[in-house]
Parts: structure tokens; sequence; C-alpha cells
């Protein structure tokens, strides 16, 4: 049996004005009104799946029938091409297979050096009492940790920043192009236009660079992930063609580096307001650690501190809004979509259902001990989505947010520039406006 979807606010004009100038508020205002909602959007025809475990039956049991596609995939593939974050069905299945051995928890030691090290560079120019670029450094940390991943020796800092800038272009580009349907304005020859097409360019050049390179080794090591991804074959024996590596390569840049440089930008946001959960930490940290750099070892001790992890990211999911489209008419708890309908899910909206999560605008890593989140449906946490198109990248992100905070946290304290006011910014990202933090060092009595 099917029952009408629940109308959105303003059914006749459109919720386009609505969800364009307040789109959280707009999310969190349509749990109440039921599992699935209806909107318009400008030409579009859409719904919003507000009930967690209807997300999850749409993304862990029946993924062909919500597909991953539309103009935002559309538009990223002038950089990611087909690579593993925009594309679908077999193709996909495929790709994935491929690419999961470089990414299974197993490897995720093999790049522990490279997060710590990419923390240390970043907190050594720092001084007492500097007020920080946080969020711009953060970038950086994120672009240098895959790019000496993918390279034999240092990654330069200046390919660093040209990344962190391709990357940040590339962003903008597609999100302005993705609410301007006139495909003609896309391709006018503005400085944007240019801006866009030279991003791309570095993007394409970086990636083929450091492919050839890697061909060319003869030490390259049995575990480095280009050369799992080079000696990657499908059942038909056929390796990663050479446009497929490098919009693999891309991707990685493009999903691995915002998001983790959001996370912690988040963290060290709510540390900086949290004093007990800050020290905490410490203490955690200086016990497991006593002076050493943290190692691989040292991760699963680390538990107040994997915990305030978790927390950051129910609250800032970074990917705050994904979307679906209808290729057939499907129906979900009770309610008909029509086909070529665009399915949103929000994970930050899960994560702020006081059903789920008493109190939720509160930060409380102990939300996420044993005895205080066992009842708690899987379905209510989605940071990195679920079923086939789940994050691939989830535990390296969890390690190197953890690896970057344990690095971080014993020297330095992040206090809040007084008057600065930080408020989310929902972009492709949930990004943190007017984040503006001074590095305190620790002393001896304060470590
Ligand atoms: C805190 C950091 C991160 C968050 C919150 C995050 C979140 C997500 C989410 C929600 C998805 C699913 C999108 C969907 O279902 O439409 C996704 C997919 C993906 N992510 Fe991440 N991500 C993070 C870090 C990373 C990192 C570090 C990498 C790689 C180094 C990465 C690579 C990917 C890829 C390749 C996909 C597509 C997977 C597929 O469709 O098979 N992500 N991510």
């Amino acid at each position: 049996m099917t029952t009408p979807v629940a109308p959105g606010k303003r059914p006749l004009v459109g919720h386009g004005l609505g969800f364009g100038l307040k789109p959280l508020e707009f999310l969190n205002a349509q749990r109440p009104l039921g599992a699935v909602t209806a909107l318009t959007i400008g030409p579009w025809r859409a719904r919003i799946i507000n009930d967690a475990d209807l997300v999850r039956e749409m993304l862990v049991s029946r993924p062909k029938e919500f597909l991953k596609e539309g103009p935002l995939y559309e538009l990223s593939s002038a950089f990611v091409g087909n690579g593993l974050a925009i594309s679908e069905g077999p193709y996909h299945r495929r790709q994935r297979r491929l690419i999961q051995p470089a990414f299974s928890r197993a490897r995720m030691p093999q790049y522990h050096s490279v997060m710590r090290q990419a923390a240390e560079e970043m907190t050594s120019p720092w001084s007492d009492g500097d007020r920080l670029n946080v969020w711009n450094d953060l970038f950086h940390l994120a672009v240098s940790v895959i790019g000496n991943m993918l390279s034999p020796g240092r990654f330069p800092r200046e390919k660093t920043e040209r990344i962190v800038w391709a990357v940040a272009t590339a962003s903008a580009g597609i999100g302005w192009r993705s609410v301007t349907p006139a495909m003609w304005l896309h391709r006018l020859p503005t400085p944007e236009y240019q801006r866009f097409t030279r991003a791309q360019q570095i993007l394409h050049a970086f990636a083929d660079e450091a492919i050839a390179v890697h061909r060319s080794r003869k030490d390259a090591p049995e575990e480095h992930f280009l050369t799992i991804l080079l000696g990657a074959r499908d059942e038909h024996g056929d390796p990663l063609s050479a446009k497929e590596l490098r919009d693999e390569v891309v991707t990685l840049f493009s999903a691995g580096s915002a998001t983790v440089a959001t996370s912690l930008a988040w963290a060290l946001h709510l540390l900086s307001h949290d004093r007990k959960a800050d020290e905490t930490a410490c203490v955690e940290i200086r016990d497991v650690l006593e002076g050493r750099p943290v190692t691989a070892a040292d991760l699963p001790r680390l538990e107040y501190l994997g915990r305030i992890v978790t927390e950051v990211l129910r609250l800032y999911p970074p990917a705050w809004l994904l979307p679906r489209i209808t290729q057939d008419a499907a129906e979900l708890g009770g309610h008909v979509i029509p086909p070529g309908t665009h399915v949103f899910f929000s994970p930050y909206s899960i994560h702020r259902d006081p059903t789920l999560y008493p109190d939720p605008d509160t930060f409380d890593p102990d939300r996420w001990l044993p005895e205080n989140s066992t009842s708690r449906p899987r379905s209510a946490y989605v940071p990195f989505g679920a079923g086939v198109h789940q994050c691939i990248g989830n535990n390296f992100a969890l390690t190197e947010a953890t690896i970057a905070l344990a690095t971080i946290l014993p020297a330095w304290r992040l206090a809040p520039v007084p008057g600065a006011r930080v408020r989310i910014r929902p972009r492709a990202l949930l990004e943190p406006d007017g984040l503006a933090l001074t590095a305190r060092a620790r002393t001896e009595e304060t470590k």
C-alpha cells in the first residue's frame, strides 16, 4: 500500500528560496513533516528522505533503484572523469573491486608516517600567540598527505600549494555551475572559466606525472598505493587504463583532502571551546605516547580521541547533503517516488535527530561510550554514507584525523580568538566560516 508523500512547507511557490538561504534549518524542519517529504527546487521535483532507516534501505538494500547520477556528477566529471566517486553500475563495481585493496584496514599503517610528518610540518612554523589560518593549514596538510603517499620522495610544498588551489577552484566552479542550469554560461571564456580549466590541467598533469614516475621506478614497494593500482586486474585480466588511473588519482585529491581538513577544523574549533574535552584528550595522549611520536600501535589505545573524532563527524559531517536519482518509479516506506526524481538525504539532519541523539546539538564524545551507544541503530550514523558507495577512504580519514590530533594537541592548545563568530557554511562541504584560533604552546605544567 502507498501513502501520499508529506508536502514540504511551501509546495505552491517551490522551496528553492528556503532551501537556498538556510538549507540546514530547512532540512531539520523537514524531519517532523514525515519520513519522506516532497519539494520543488527550480525546475526539479525532489524528495528528501528524513528517516534514517529508509536512508539505509535506499543505500544498502536498493542502490540500483536510487542512482548516483545527475547534474552534480556530470559537472564533476570534468575533473575526475569516471572515477570511483561519481561512477555507477557495473563500471563502478569493477573499479571498486580493483581499488579497494589499497584502502583495506591492513594497509593503513603504511600511511601513518606520512600523516604524522604532514602534521609535524604543519605545526613547525607555529609560535606561541600566533593567530592561525587553521583551515588553510589543514587543507595543506590533507593534500600533502596524499601527495606524499603518491610520490617517491618528499612532496614539494610548491606542488601542495598548486593542488590546494586547483581543488578549491574546481569545487567552487562545480558549485556555481550546479546552480546555473544554462550550460552555455559554463563555457563563456571568462577569467573564472580560465581558472577552472587551469585547475583541471594542474590536477590531470600531476596525476599523469605521478603515475609515469611510479611506472619507471625499479624500487617501488609492493604495498605502495600506485603499485596496487597498477597491478590490479579485473576478471578478464585487464588492468586499469591510463585514463582510469588518472581519474582515480584525481579522485583521491578531490574526495580525500577538503573532507579531512574540514573535519579537523571542526575538531579544533570544538576543542578550543571545551577545555575539559581538550584536557582529557591531552592526558590520554600523554599517557599512551609518553612523549613519543604517535605510531600505528597507539591508535586503538587513544579511545577518547577516537570518540572525539566520531562526535565531530556526527555534529559536522562534511558531506552534509547527498543526492540520488530514480530511473524508474520507486516505492520507499510506502511513498511513491516517480521516475527521474532527485532524492536527497542529509547526514547532518539524521545526526541532529533528537529521537536518535538526546540533546543533539551538544558536543559530547562520551555519547559514544559502549554503554551509551549500543542501543543506537546503525542507520543513525552516516558521515561516510553506506552501502556500495560507502566512502572507500573512511579508515584512511579516521586514521589521518586521529594521527593529526595526537600530534597537534600535546604541543598546542588552540584558543578561540575573542569575538570571532564561527558559523556553519553549507557549501559543497560543511565549512566552518570565521574560524580563528590562536596557538598556545603547552608548557610542561599545562601538558
Ligand atoms: C572525514 C573525511 C571524509 C568524509 C566525511 C567522506 C564522506 C564520504 C561520503 C559520505 C561518501 C559517499 C557519497 C555517496 O554515497 O554519495 C564518500 C565516498 C567516497 N569517498 Fe569519502 N569521505 C572522507 C574522506 C575520504 C578520503 C580520505 C578519501 C580517499 C583518500 C575518500 C574517497 C572517497 C571515494 C573514492 C568515494 C566514492 C566511493 C564509491 O562510490 O565507491 N573519502 N565519502
